[in-house]
């Protein structure tokens, strides 16, 4: 793996993707030239970058941290990152330690929150790593400040605030010890305060509008106790892709926009990712693995909640919950193929869903190995994640990211192609 250096104290202004990556380090699709794959997922990379210039634009002045925990949402993390910094993102952002480091053992030298860890955990790699670690507690401050003496390096740390989403952060009453803490190790030399920072409860929903002003004013607020205590921090940060999208006045210096980037509306209530000038990254297909004829009456799949009303062809589609499929959208999740939608028939299992095509001339001519899309950026009325969320009742987010491992990503576009050797036409 290649040596990492620490994040420059100031994001640099213009980031390009060979700032970024060492030769060799990243190769952008994982699939071998020629192979013929049961399911994969196309993410287009070039989406991905201009969905961050989009936000980048969208959130004025301030900086933007382009969130890629959980693989990238689904979408491969690595290259989901060099994307989004081509695109126009100066930070990172992943929940884990671990997501971090890996970030740093691709070559990633921008600056990255990592914002959960828990005691005992040996946060030494981290720091020596340069990657920012937050903090909402006095014992995650003092293990960052010792794992600071350790490594000889000052520790960057970000004070998180419980603004009112009462998942991280400290509470108000809890805050100014948190900040006394952080002052005595920055004294000390220790750490590095580099940001005051929250998370919004319901930035996606019209009506807590309120709720949201009243957490960045909460913020400000923090903020304020903050300097009074002698930490002074450059940076503010609260808005993830909602609040950029919807919530100007929560913008402040750095904003943390995850679903976004990936072209998913993250209040899909309150405006498509269309609407939002987004575009959807990940296409997920398959290879059709069978094509039968069989007679009306015919019950289908586990259970046999879906029954032939006339003969029919059926096709085998290789993708199950196995591979992420949402189970609740058994019956109604959507499947294209030559252009038409189908309906999953009967129930989503582990590793195969089937499709009722009919008895008319596009379903005499599917054929086994024909491709369909699953879900895709929507073009010419094709499914979306967002349709398979609404049809199991859940979050596009969830849809695109629990896409399981099983699923080669298949990394496309511009960006792809200035990263390493293009990925392979046998997948596509
Ligand atoms: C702390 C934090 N910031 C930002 C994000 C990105 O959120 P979104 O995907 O809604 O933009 C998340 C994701 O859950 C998060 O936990």
């Amino acid at each position: 793996m290649t040596e990492t250096t620490g994040p420059p104290s100031r994001p640099p202004a213009d980031v390009a993707v060979a700032d970024h990556v060492l030769p060799g380090d990243v190769l952008p699709g994982d699939v071998l030239p020629g192979d013929v794959l049961p399911s994969w997922a196309v993410v287009d990379l070039d989406a991905v970058a201009a969905n961050t210039g989009v936000l980048r634009e969208r959130a004025g002045g301030a900086a933007v941290m382009a969130v890629v925990k959980a693989d990238g949402y689904g979408h491969g993390m690595v290259p989901a990152a060099l994307a989004a910094l081509a695109g126009g993102a100066t930070w990172l952002g992943v929940a884990h330690l671990a997501e971090a480091l890996e970030l740093r053992a691709a070559g990633v030298r921008a600056p990255v929150l990592a914002w959960l860890v828990v005691p005992g955990q040996d946060l030494a790699p981290a720091v020596a790593a340069g990657v920012d670690v937050s903090a909402s507690a006095v014992w995650a401050l003092e293990a960052l400040a010792r794992a600071a003496r350790r490594t000889g390096r000052t520790a960057r740390v970000h004070l998180k605030v419980d603004t009112g989403l009462s998942r991280g952060g400290a509470t108000a009453r809890d805050w100014p010890d948190l900040v006394r803490a952080a002052a005595a190790a920055q004294a000390e030399g220790a750490v590095e305060v580099v940001a005051v920072w929250s998370h919004l409860a319901s930035a996606d929903d019209e009506g807590s509008d309120a709720l949201t002003l009243r957490q960045v004013q909460r913020l400000a607020e923090a903020v304020e106790v903050a300097g009074r205590l002698g930490v002074r921090p450059p940076l503010r940060h609260l808005a993830a892709s909602s609040g950029v999208l919807a919530h100007p006045s929560a913008h402040l210096d750095l904003v943390r926009p995850g679903v976004a980037v990936y072209g998913i509306s993250p209040a899909p209530e309150r405006f498509s990712a269309a609407e939002a000038g987004l575009v959807p990254a990940m296409s997920l297909r398959a290879r059709l693995a069978l094509v039968k004829e069989v007679a009306a009456g015919a019950g289908v799949s586990y259970g046999h909640s879906h029954v032939t009303s006339a003969r029919t062809r059926l096709a085998l589609v290789p993708l199950g919950y196995g591979d992420g499929l949402p189970r609740h959208a058994s019956g109604c999740g959507p499947v294209a193929l030559a252009g038409r939608r189908y309906p999953v028939a009967g129930r989503v299992c582990m590793d195969q869903v089937v499709l009722d095509l009919g008895d008319d001339e596009a379903a005499r001519a599917a054929r086994a190995g024909d491709e369909v899309e699953v879900f895709g950026a929507g073009a010419d009325g094709g499914p979306t994640a967002q349709d398979w969320a609404d049809a199991a009742g859940t979050i596009a987010y969830e849809v695109v990211t629990r896409i399981g491992a099983r699923v080669p990503r298949v990394h496309v576009g511009a960006v792809a192609e200035r990263l390493g050797p293009a990925s392979p036409g046998g997948a596509r």
